[in-house]
């Protein structure tokens, strides 16, 4: 943590040194003041970068130390004493630090700061002449950068490591594009999604579709402090979250009401949620192909007849396919994983099955959380999510077209999914396609994972906004940066703590920036769910208040 000279944690800007070389490419060398031992700096910290006539925001890159005579190098001081080290670092040695410039701002010199405003700073676009001054960012600069809460659709989400500044990320932009968040398991990517979902419930900037694996985003879920999180469901209402699940016994679990039952219908089933499921189902190629060819011939019900044959059909149908017979058979076996699911049903019209009434809420804005229960296989998420994707897309294509002609747009939508390196190691799927659509259709997501390496690089430069936290992989860290030109932050990704802090950037943020992430607490409840935060005497107290006036 930094402290001010007396010690104390402090909000003030403070002066880290002068500018003694700089290059567009490499970034700025600061000298660092010796008032400042580099020991109190950090990857990743916020620096304002005074120039004569331009502002600069940006972020420490890197370190060094330095000597101005090369012979204390080949012969440093024996003696531990700090009488020695101070003396020397007086005269000879000293620290530098790299910045990396990201915004400028042409100031207008005004001392009272009438230059404030989002709307004044830029990409970095030159460098700071020699000797600029240097600071740590102190609380006004961040909000200067990142926008008060109280500016529309900004939401906190987080503090900068030693501060206790919020910093928000602007909602608005955050459902215009699709969005990542990464880390390695247990850095808090669930949630810090949770925490999103918070800003973007109370805001009303879209309606979410959240594929809920692990049944932990609806209700109260026990942090690793053994302190409970609430959900969404209890913290904002039926009217704005409704749950629904694949697992009948969770319509049945007290305290934790479902508001649908979802089935899948076999026959809703498309050869193309089996290419998605090829590697789930270890289906070869030639398998692949024949399904594709049973659609075409069986039509709509292909699945269950093909189930259903006896020996004398199959053969049959294996004659006029010109299939190999074992192929068939395996086929056979593979698809009978798919029927034997407990959510998947041979009758059950469109009407009865849930999907109509979960596409039909989130037309009307609200929110919808699918647990899987008990179903939390990697073959139902999958089976499911693309299903259920797909159905939405083909109808967000249809609402955006009938909006169109109305000059509006669709209500904005954004699906979430996590494990998402298991749909999106190639383009060709329902997930890939809207990720490269953009907001065409209104249709955006929110990708949850921890191996990003292993998402389609073409999926992943299509993403705006990545919050990522701790990754150890080589490669996964440089998956976070395809297609972004922000690759010098390598560095500070493998530095982060192991839970609960993130490096933030793109389209939602002005630049880069490391936040510990906002703690989801009661503070929190009292933000987003003002209702919701209140203890139940409180709330007796408030419904007697609404019933009768204070
Ligand atoms: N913002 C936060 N507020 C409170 N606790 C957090 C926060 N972020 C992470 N944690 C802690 O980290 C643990 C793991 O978080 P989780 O979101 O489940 O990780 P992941 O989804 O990355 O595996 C949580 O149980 C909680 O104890
Ligand atoms: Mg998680």
């Amino acid at each position: 943590m930094l402290h001010s000279r007396n010690g104390r944690p402090t909000d003030q800007r403070i002066f880290l040194g002068k500018v003694t070389r700089a290059d567009s490419e490499k970034g700025v060398t600061v000298h660092v003041t010796r008032e400042v031992s580099v020991e109190t700096l950090r990857q990743g910290q916020f620096v304002v970068i005074e120039g004569r006539f331009v502002k600069f925001f940006g972020t420490i890159s890197g370190f060094r130390l330095a000597a101005t005579d090369p012979a204390i190098e080949q012969d440093p001081p024996d003696s531990g004493s700090s009488l020695v080290y101070d003396t020397l670092s007086r005269t000879t040695t000293y620290a530098e630090c790299i910045v990396r410039p990201s915004l400028e701002m042409i100031t207008t010199g005004a001392a009272d700061g009438s230059d404030v405003g989002g709307d004044n700073l830029k990409p970095a676009r030159t460098i700071p002449g020699h000797f600029a001054q240097v600071y740590k960012a102190g609380s006004q600069d961040f909000k200067q950068v990142f926008g008060a809460e109280e500016k529309g659709k900004y939401f906190f989400i987080g503090q900068p490591r030693d501060m206790d500044v919020p910093v928000a990320i602007n909602l608005e932009r955050v459902v215009e594009r699709s969005n990542g968040i990464f880390g390695r398991s247990g850095t808090g990517k669930s949630i810090l999604a949770r925490l999103l979902f918070c800003g973007l419930i109370k805001t009303n900037a879209c309606a979410n579709l959240i594929f809920d694996m692990h049944s932990e985003y609806a209700y109260s879920k026990r942090l690793e402090s053994d302190r409970m999180a609430r959900g969404l469901r209890e913290l904002f209402g039926a009217s704005k979250v409704m749950v629904f699940s694949l697992d009948k016994e969770d319509t049945t679990r007290p305290g934790k009401s479902v508001d649908g039952w979802l089935q899948i219908p076999l026959d809703l089933i498309e050869h193309e949620d089996l290419a998605s499921l090829q590697e789930e189902l270890t289906l070869s190629d030639a398998q692949l192909i024949a399904a594709g060819q049973l659609e075409r011939r069986l039509g709509k019900k292909w699945m269950a007849r093909f189930l259903d044959m006896d020996a004398e059909e199959l053969k049959e149908t294996n004659k006029q396919l010109g299939a190999h017979e074992g192929a068939m058979e395996a086929l056979r076996r593979r698809l009978q994983r798919i029927d034997q699911l407990g959510f998947v049903t041979r009758e059950g019209t469109v009407a009865k099955n849930g999907i109509g009434d979960l596409v039909h809420a989130l037309e009307h804005g609200r929110n919808v959380v699918l647990q899987f229960g008990k179903f939390s296989s990697l073959l139902s998420y999958m089976l499911v999510a693309n299903l259920i994707t797909r159905r939405i897309h083909e109808k967000w294509v249809e609402l955006t077209e009938k909006a169109e002609q109305a000059g509006q747009k669709a209500p904005p939508l954004m699906i979430t999914i996590e494990e998402a390196h298991k749909f999106l190691s190639h383009g060709q799927t329902i997930f890939g396609t809207i990720a490269r659509e953009l907001r065409k259709y209104s249709v955006t997501l929110l990708i949850i994972d921890q191996r990003p390496s292993s998402i389609d690089p073409d999926v992943m430069s299509q993403l705006g906004t990545r919050i990522t936290a701790l990754l150890s992989d080589e490669r996964d860290i440089d998956a976070v940066f395809t297609g972004t030109r922000g690759g010098h932050f390598k560095n500070i990704l493998a530095t982060l703590d192991t839970r609960q802090e993130v490096l933030v950037f793109g389209h939602a943020v002005p630049m880069e920036v490391v936040l510990r992430t906002r703690e989801f607490d009661e503070d929190l409840y009292r933000a987003v769910a003002p209702a919701a935060a209140l203890n139940k005497v409180e709330r007796g107290k408030q419904a007697l208040e609404d019933l009768f006036g204070e």
